[in-house]
């Protein structure tokens, strides 16, 4: 999810975390996907409707054990994307009030149930190296861009130089912090297909004891660098968006082998609604989520990314329920600029999209991206939608969604509202007429703004 890119200038800072449109895009729609889209129809029609433990007593007040979860990303600064209505960098810097801050401010707010710890971005080639990208954390510079929150691991464990350990130390008790009010703490894996991940072969097994030992309760490497130092994460999430020959086979691998070490830590796959081409699910994890010797808490379905299967264009969910039988949560973005290809629900179509899932009993809850982008003082969003989970009416809800056939459909569909950019490569570059880029790591796309 996001662009991890070697260390920039701060003038350059506030591109750094562009959330780039991951996956097909809307590039696809043009050419490919018109089919699929005509046969989408978004009822929820699946046999698991029978209603959940809806708790009893004031719907308001939950206890945190039957609450829905809300989960929130924390660590890319979405906040800082500078993606306005008319595209990037059209947005001008928050203030510094509002930059991300550190994780024990989220944790602080009573909100979330779990945080997901954006990203660890870069690993895989054979040699064991890998490293941890959170942008700019807390109130650094004068800019408010605060410190540079990268933690890199090389070949045999040495830890770079540039490395800020009193940072990634801060970080940790921080960690402690929120595990001691309840919120479940762990590390997402993977990221923006274009950030610096691979899977080579015997990588699954190799991380799986290399990140027992760096993040979980590993005892099989004293030595290990740990960056949290004495925390313990609660588990480990796969965010894979690109695929290479061989990957499914070491995620599972990884995934086996992980469950084996440390059988009590929470482990779960946050796929993209559908990021193949020609079939609705997620190619490059969906045959993990789907391999029987892969055991998983939950999944956390990108409703982001690709329009395509999101609402209002095509809702997916049900398709999904019958490729994981465990809980699904579903993932949003916390405001219109934390990713630019969509997923943001006003509280009237959040409200509509759980008016078709809340009593499903495989629903588990939903999580945002980001808590920079979802929190106070930019915006309170994820209380809106802590106080939806909870059984609160946020909106009046819409009607369910029809097929959608092109982008003026889209634009109706949206009362003539449909707020659309052109094309991006990224940070900069506009896409070539053909819909390419020239960087051949990116993907065209189109940002897709309020509906
Ligand atoms: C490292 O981070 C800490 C905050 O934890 C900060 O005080 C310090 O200045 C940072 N060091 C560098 C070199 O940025
Ligand atoms: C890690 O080990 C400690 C000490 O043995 C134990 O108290 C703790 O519950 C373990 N944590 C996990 C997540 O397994
Ligand atoms: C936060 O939510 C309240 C309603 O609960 C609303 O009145 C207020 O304007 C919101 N604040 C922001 C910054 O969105
Ligand atoms: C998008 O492209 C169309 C046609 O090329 C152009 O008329 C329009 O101004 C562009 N919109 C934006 C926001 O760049």
């Amino acid at each position: 999810m996001s662009k991890a890119e070697p260390p920039s200038t701060s003038a350059s800072r506030n591109k750094r975390h562009i959330i780039i449109g991951v996956s097909i895009a809307v590039l696809a729609i043009g050419s490919g996907l018109t089919a699929y889209f005509v046969t989408k129809n978004n009822t929820i029609t699946s046999p698991g409707s029978e209603a959940t433990a809806t708790p009893t007593g004031n719907p308001t007040t939950p206890s945190p054990s039957q609450r829905k979860k809300l989960f929130g990303y924390w660590g890319q600064a979405a906040v800082s994307n500078g993606v306005g209505p008319l595209g990037m960098g059209t947005r001008p810097a928050p203030p510094a009030s509002q930059e991300q801050k550190m994780l024990r401010v989220y944790c602080d707010t009573g909100l979330y149930d779990s945080i997901n710890l954006a990203f660890l971005y870069s690993f895989g080639g054979g040699d064991g190296s890998w490293g941890i990208d959170f942008g700019y954390v807390g109130p650094g510079n004068p800019q408010g861009n605060g410190f540079f929150g990268r933690y890199s691991v090389g070949a045999g464990g040495v830890v770079s130089a540039d490395t800020n350990q009193t940072l990634f130390a801060e970080i940790g008790r921080d960690i402690t912090y929120c595990q001691g009010k309840g919120v479940k703490v762990v590390m997402a894996i993977g990221g923006d297909q274009s950030s610096p991940y691979k899977w080579s072969t015997g990588d699954g097994k190799r991380y799986a004891n290399l990140w027992y030992n760096s993040f979980l309760n590993g005892t099989t490497d004293a030595t290990a660098p740990r960056p949290f130092g004495k925390a313990v994460l609660d588990g480990l999430q796969l965010d894979i968006e690109t695929t290479g020959q061989g990957w499914i086979q070491e995620m599972v691998d990884f995934m086996v082998t992980i469950k084996k070490l440390s059988p009590g830590s929470i482990y779960s796959i946050v796929p993209e609604c559908q990021s193949g081409q020609v079939k609705d699910q997620d190619l490059n994890t969906g045959p993990v989520i789907q391999d029987p010797s892969v055991h998983l808490d939950y999944i956390i379905i990108q409703y982001y990314n690709n329009p395509t299967c999101s609402y209002p264009f095509g809702f997916n969910y049900a398709t999904w329920k019958t490729y994981f039988k465990g809980p699904i949560a579903l993932g949003l973005a916390s405001d219109e600029s934390s990713a630019i290809t969509g997923g943001f629900l006003n509280p009237g179509q959040l409200q509509a999209v759980l008016d078709m899932v809340s009593s499903d009993s495989q629903f588990y809850g939903i999580s945002l991206y980001d808590v920079s982008s979802g929190s106070a003082p930019f915006s309170n969003y994820s209380s809106t939608v802590r106080s939806a989970l909870d059984g609160k009416r946020v909106g009046s809800g819409y009607p369910a969604q029809g097929a959608r056939t092109s982008q003026s459909d889209w634009r109706s569909a949206c009362g003539g509202q449909w707020n659309y950019v052109n094309q991006t490569c990224g940070v900069y570059p506009p896409c070539n007429p053909d819909n390419s880029c020239s960087d051949t790591n990116q993907l065209c796309f189109h940002f897709l703004s309020k509906c």
